[in-house]
């Protein structure tokens, strides 16, 4: 908080003690009691002590009415001033989470389950995104398999956008395709950046949504990446979740079995979407 406004709150919270309880007597200096008049809300009690040291300096209590309306304000003006600040930072967030713009709209209220295990995989998603401190607290993450078009995507840009919302946490979404990408900058001849900075570019989100996983992966080195990214993630207990178009089992040979127990440590969850297309 901004610590010229708590200093003035402070000082306001002491003038409405003292506006209530009068002026406490010190050294022997007497306090006098007068009845005054304030021209908004009329008479009231006021107390007052004098010192006289090198000059004089006189204490006297407010209106306590008007004492607590100041405090009140700057109260107010304490909230509003978190509020803005707070939707700075949601918007900065969503900016870099690298939500595409197809996603931009997909909510937990805007996904429309059509049968019984969407149910589900909604609720479940629900609940990540509800219990987001436990998780990250345990590292836990998710594993989302199935078919094309059943709302993988949009389920973890909700849980994502939750995240955001309520808590402020950097959260990203990338795809394999994007971090080999990425990676693979690290060769060109005119990049000053390194192995290790793309590995702690994608450690540094407290939750990272990596979709596409799949065969696609290249050369070993670039499985390589991948792992060494989801293990920092694992090891620094940052939660992390899985996309894949595969079946689990196709996963587990391509990431290995040890990814996917590894995202499932610390509560989290496998979710299968094995139903129709929803863009038709
Ligand atoms: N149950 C649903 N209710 C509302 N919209 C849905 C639902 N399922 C999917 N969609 C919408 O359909 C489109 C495709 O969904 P999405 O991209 O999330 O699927 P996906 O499982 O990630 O597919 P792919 O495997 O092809 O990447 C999106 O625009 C998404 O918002
Ligand atoms: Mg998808
Ligand atoms: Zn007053």
């Amino acid at each position: 908080m901004d610590s010229g406004l708590s200093k003035t709150l402070e000082r306001a919270e002491t003038d409405l003690t003292n506006s209530i309880n009068g002026l406490k007597e010190i050294d022997g200096l007497s306090v006098t009691e007068t009845i005054a008049n304030c021209q908004l809300h009329g008479e009231y009690k006021k107390w007052s002590r004098k010192i006289t040291m090198m000059a004089t300096i006189k204490t006297e209590t407010i209106c306590p009415v008007c004492a607590k309306e100041k405090v009140d304000q700057i109260k107010q003006q304490i909230a509003d001033k978190k509020a803005k600040t707070k939707e700075l930072e949601i918007t900065k967030l969503l900016s870099w989470a690298e939500i595409p713009k197809r996603f931009e709209l997909c909510t937990f209220d805007n996904y429309l389950p059509g049968n019984k295990s969407a149910e589900r995989n909604l609720r479940i998603c629900k609940a990540y995104a509800e219990k987001w401190e436990d998780r990250l607290k345990n590292g836990g993450g998710m594993v989302m398999v199935g078919l094309p078009g059943t709302g993988k995507n949009h389920l973890a840009v909700s849980i994502m956008k939750e995240i955001i919302k309520n808590h402020q946490h950097y959260v990203l979404l990338t795809s394999v395709n994007k971090i080999i990408r990425e990676y693979r900058s690290t060769w060109s001849k005119d990049t000053t950046k390194s192995e290790s900075e793309v590995i702690a570019e994608f450690s540094s989100p407290e939750l990272l949504v990596i979709d596409e996983v799949g065969v696609q992966y290249g050369s070993d080195s670039e499985r390589l990446i991948i792992f060494e990214i989801i293990n920092t993630r694992y090891e620094e207990m940052r939660p992390t979740i899985l996309i894949s178009n595969e079946t689990r089992e196709q996963l587990a040979e391509i990431v290995g079995e040890r990814v996917i127990d590894r995202m499932k440590d610390g509560g989290g969850c496998e979710l299968v979407f094995d139903w129709e297309s929803y863009r038709k």
